[in-house]
């Protein structure tokens, strides 16, 4: 199969203009302060019910069983992204072993229902806390691993877990563990930094509970939505949104980009419907030195996608997890889409001679929102 999902190879990033409009023109600092305390003061309304929003969306958020997930429209993406994490969690846990740890401890910041369990049991893992702000997840996330250590082979050592309902941008999680001595090795937080960034303070404390407990060398990974791409497609839309038929961003004005509380409203299909912030990922990692943390690496997916599957090992984990649509279906199957502009950038690579079928793909609008995201990884200096 040939794995092209489209827009990949296709157009080149222009972020310099969009990082200036994110920054601000000439650096005024006093216009800054002073536009910053006007936002503090017209966020703090949100500030005090952004949480309980968060965590009541997650919270009614069905638990559904493969059957209805592979008729979603977004089965592909969401088993793309899930290739992207695996492959993630499996290279830094691979270097983490390299560097000679045996009994490894993470914590999953955002753990949600628990979807990155079987990718830590995977690894080999010792422990594993679960943060999450929603109650009902953080629940779901339990009897989940309760199901897996149940069903385990008798042989098999499946790791230790603690779960922790509490909003981490607000709340010190180390207080909260039941090991106050534990350290981590690794920091996961997939789909969730871009929650905290309503204020100072709240990214603050989420990169806090991040990165405090690390041990030297340890690593915070993570998948959130790269600012620059959302600020270009805004600037490039004759409104105030944009999206398609998967997915809406709706933002509330555009040209100037607070560095803090810059609000977004994001709806991807019957997934997520809830506000969310601009992380501008310079401030964070400037941020992140507070804590002795450099940046690794920060790629988009794109980037991401175009390197890893290069490898043999990622490319056949791709094909298991299904993350990319066959071009033509097979079988006779329904493809994700009915329209077949859908498929036009699959379409142009049919045929051609060096072109293995099936071809491995994302509809357009799929694509269009897997590629707002970015992986970043930073680690803790030894
Ligand atoms: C898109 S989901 C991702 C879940 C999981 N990390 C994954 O990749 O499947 C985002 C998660 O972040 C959690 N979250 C958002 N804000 C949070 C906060 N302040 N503290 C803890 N969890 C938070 C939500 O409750 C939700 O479970």
């Amino acid at each position: 199969m040939d794995l092209r999902p489209a827009g990949v190879g296709g157009e080149g990033l222009q972020v310099g203009a969009v990082e200036e409009s994110i920054k601000g023109e000439g650096g005024q600092k006093k216009r800054r302060q002073e536009e910053d305390e006007e936002e503090t003061t017209s966020t703090k309304k949100q500030m005090t019910d952004h949480g309980v929003k968060v965590a009541t969306h997650y919270n009614s958020l069905q638990e559904v069983g493969l059957a209805v997930r592979s008729r979603s429209r977004i089965f592909f993406m969401r088993n793309f992204n899930n290739w992207l994490k695996s492959v993630l969690i499996g290279e830094i846990l691979e270097q983490v072993q390299d560097a000679g740890a045996r009994q490894i401890s993470v914590l999953d910041l955002g753990c949600g229902k628990g979807g990155d369990l079987l990718k830590w049991r995977r690894g080999g893992i010792s422990h594993l806390v679960c943060a999450d702000i929603a109650a009902v997840s953080v629940e779901q996330c339990q009897s989940r691993y309760e199901e897996m250590k149940k069903k385990s082979r008798i042989n098999e050592k499946i790791f230790s877990a603690q779960f922790i309902t509490t909003d981490c941008a607000k709340e010190v999680l180390s207080e909260k563990l039941d090991d106050p001595e534990l350290m981590f090795d690794i920091c996961s937080c997939q789909f969730v930094y871009h929650y905290s960034f309503e204020s100072e303070q709240k990214a603050d404390m989420m990169l806090r509970n991040a990165c405090e407990r690390l041990k030297p060398g340890g690593f915070f990974i993570g998948t959130t939505p790269d600012a620059f791409e959302l600020v270009k497609r805004l600037e490039a839309s004759d409104c105030l949104s944009f999206g398609n038929e998967v997915f809406k961003v709706t933002f509330q004005s555009k040209g100037s980009y607070p560095l803090f509380g810059c609000q977004y409203h994001f709806s991807l299909e019957d997934v997520v419907n809830v506000p969310e912030f601009l992380v501008y990922f310079p401030l964070l990692e400037h941020m992140a030195k507070r804590y002795n943390m450099h940046l690794v690496s920060k790629q988009r997916f794109s980037e991401f996608f175009e390197k890893k599957v290069k490898n043999e090992h990622h490319r056949s984990l791709m094909m298991k997890m299904m993350a990319l649509e066959p071009f033509p279906t097979e079988d006779g199957g329904q493809p994700a889409s009915d329209s077949s502009r859908e498929y036009n950038h699959a379409k142009e690579h049919y045929g051609k001679a060096e072109v293995k079928v099936p071809l491995g793909t994302l509809s357009r609008s799929e694509w269009e929102a897997a590629s707002i995201y970015l992986v970043f990884v930073f680690q803790k200096k030894a």
